[in-house]
């Protein structure tokens, strides 16, 4: 059974790039972690497009307007703060993150932080919290390349990109404030069923990247439709058998790759718990 054991497990979905799938992981991951009865905790901190939040207000009211029950969370949202100098900015930002924090470690199994596809502070803070860092990227690579810059024809490692050294802090922040580690995971996202080539030589990289950089690179999804028609009613591929809709082929692989994803992202108790 689910048992927090007054330590709820982190997880950030993060990257530096807008678009590439951050949101609609992290409403996959909540869903499926609900589904198994685990308790989850949603913050949001993409200030400006709040998709989380839209995302599960829309799943309320998919709910309600065809009386069917749904697993519903609310998502918190934290704005970065404005006042006074940078430094004065940095600290109240730290005390209100972690006075979230502190106040829903007790009551959650886990905490999932959607953060937004640019750099601040807030952001920072929770990579450097994470217990699981998953970074979606889409697959080209021009996505890779905020991850590090590559040798054309070798893959080899030039330079570390913004994001890994932001990343490459959190984990010595992270290590200082509790001993503990990040295990950071990167997903591909979109991945079309076409283009062959590319796909080989993106997935050669990251196989690559992967040695130097030290987070585990995962299949991750693909590039469906049906992920962005669900956003409006909230849904997400779990729900799909507890609505009316008849359940199509594409969608029973789309499930198929979800419930590969979590188990590949080996959450504490989720090998255990088979539903
Ligand atoms: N695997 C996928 N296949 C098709 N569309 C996707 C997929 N993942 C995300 N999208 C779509 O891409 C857009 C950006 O996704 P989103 O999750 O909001 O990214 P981010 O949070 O990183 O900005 C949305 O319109 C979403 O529906
Ligand atoms: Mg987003």
């Amino acid at each position: 059974m689910p048992k927090n054991n007054n330590k709820a497990h982190i997880i950030v979905v993060g990257n530096e790039k807008g678009g590439s799938g951050k949101s609609t992981t992290a409403m996959h991951i909540i869903v499926s972690l609900m589904k198994r009865n685990f308790s989850v905790s949603v913050i949001d901190l993409d200030g400006r497009q709040k998709s989380l939040v839209r995302y599960l207000e829309n799943r309320l009211n998919y709910a309600n307007k065809h009386e069917i029950k749904l697993t519903l969370a609310e998502a918190y949202t934290l704005t970065r703060s404005t006042t006074g100098d940078l430094e004065n900015m940095m600290e109240e930002d730290t005390i209100n993150f972690s006075k979230l924090m502190d106040r829903l470690t007790p009551c959650s199994d886990f905490i999932l932080i959607d953060c937004p596809g640019s750099d601040s502070n807030l952001s920072r803070l929770a990579h450097s919290y994470a217990d699981t860092l998953v970074t979606p990227i889409n697959d080209s690579f021009l996505d890779l390349d905020l991850l590090a810059t590559v040798d054309a024809d070798t893959f080899k490692v030039n330079r570390l990109s913004l994001y890994s050294e932001m990343v490459w802090d959190a984990r010595k922040y992270r290590a200082i404030r509790d001993h503990g580690t990040i295990d950071w995971v990167v997903m591909r996202n979109r991945t079309s069923s076409l283009d062959a080539l590319n796909k080989r030589r993106v997935n050669e990289a990251l196989k690559e990247l992967q040695k130097r950089i030290s987070f585990r690179y995962i299949q991750g999804l693909g590039e469906r439709v049906i992920y962005r028609e669900l956003f409006p009613k909230g849904l997400t591929l779990v729900d799909i058998r507890n609505t009316e809709q008849k359940i199509t082929m594409s969608q029973i692989a789309a499930r198929q790759e979800i419930r590969r994803l979590m188990s590949e992202l080996n959450f504490p108790g989720w090998q255990e718990e088979r539903a």
